[in-house]
């Protein structure tokens, strides 16, 4: 048996970029026979960049909303908020007096700030102890990631075998599962999709904010009346992940045939969104109004997630002396 953990920062509303490559297939991963999955919203992750307690919390209740409208099995499996088990951050000092500074300080996640250092807190600086404290309390064997996680990965390891030397093997070391194979997924200026680009498309929003933001996928001059190149168009590269292949036939063949325009493709890409996530789109929204339901599905989940780790974290009082 295989014991899956994930986490969701809580900073926006999960878009098609954190669903098609982090989401859908993590819970493809918790159905698989014999895995038990804990997923997470890290909430007190966000709190290292998102000050606004309003926006976290609407935030909270999206991504719980999205984790249940995508499909994830949270009776049988775990699914809670980070803030509510406090026990991660009890583990977490433990674990910072053992992490050497030169290792935070090597963290992307830092390095990438430090050129202002008066910008960065002591929270962005111990992130990585969060995360692995997220992870080593829970007896995890595997981390579904996007490479850009892998080297807190690393890191989550090296303190758990630096624990384990010192005090016997109590803490499960965790392997990265970093999907090379899923690809990154374009936002509407052709970058990389990504909150911090403001490139997104929500598949959440209500119709008329994502008919903007579809209609607001970058494309070239092309004249109408002239034949396309759909593999340099971005409207295609997304269309091409949500589509089935007769959709993309189709669209490839109009291309190629001119007199097709991208105002035109894009609506059809639109409709496709629309028809593909339509349950999606349903569940979330009923979700979002009834916020007691999220409620009720967070507290279940943190009392499964305490009863898994409070044994753990005694074994590392224990050992500590306290
Ligand atoms: P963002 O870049 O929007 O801030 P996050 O860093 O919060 O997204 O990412 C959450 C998860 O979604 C991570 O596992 C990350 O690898 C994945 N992810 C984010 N953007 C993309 C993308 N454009 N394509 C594929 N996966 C993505
Ligand atoms: N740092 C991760 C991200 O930004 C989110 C996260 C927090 C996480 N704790 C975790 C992911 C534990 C996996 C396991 O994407």
């Amino acid at each position: 048996m295989a014991r899956i953990l994930t986490g969701i920062q809580s900073s926006g509303i999960p878009h098609l970029g954190n669903i098609l490559g982090a989401m859908q297939p993590a819970i493809a991963l918790s159905k698989q026979a014999g895995n038990d999955s804990i997923f997470f919203i890290a909430d007190l992750h966000s709190l290292t960049t998102l000050k606004d307690a309003a926006t976290r919390k609407q935030n909270t209740y999206g991504t719980l909303a999205a984790w249940v409208a995508l499909g994830f099995d949270y009776h049988n499996n775990i699914l809670f908020k980070q803030s509510d088990n406090t026990q991660v951050a009890e583990l977490t000092w433990y674990l910072s007096c053992f992490t050497p500074f030169p290792m935070l300080s090597n963290a992307n996640s830092f390095k990438d700030k430090s050129e202002n250092l008066s910008d960065v807190n002591a929270g962005l600086f111990t992130y990585p102890v969060l995360m692995a404290a997220d992870i080593l309390l829970y007896d995890v064997n595997i981390v579904p990631v996007g490479k850009d996680q892998q080297q807190h990965l690393e890191m989550t390891r090296d303190m758990a075998r630096t624990f384990n030397n010192k005090y016997g093997e109590l803490l499960v070391i965790p392997e990265a599962k970093i999907s090379e194979d899923v690809m990154t997924i374009p936002g509407t200026d052709g970058r990389k999709m990504s909150k911090s680009y403001g490139n997104t498309i929500n598949i959440f929003l209500n119709e008329k904010e994502l008919k903007k933001q579809v209609m607001s996928i970058v494309t070239d001059d092309t004249p109408l009346e002239l034949p396309k190149n759909p593999d340099t168009c971005n409207v295609f590269s997304l269309y091409k992940l949500v589509a089935d292949q007769v959709g993309i036939n189709a669209m490839r063949h109009n291309y190629l045939g001119g007199n097709y325009g991208y105002g035109h493709a894009k609506l059809v890409l639109l409709e496709v969104l629309l028809s593909k996530y339509a349950n999606e789109r349903k569940t979330f929204n009923d979700l979002m109004n009834n916020t007691a339901q999220l409620d009720t599905i967070a507290l279940l989940g943190a009392q499964k997630a305490k009863a898994i780790s409070t044994p753990i974290l005694a074994k590392v009082r224990t050992a500590l002396g306290f």
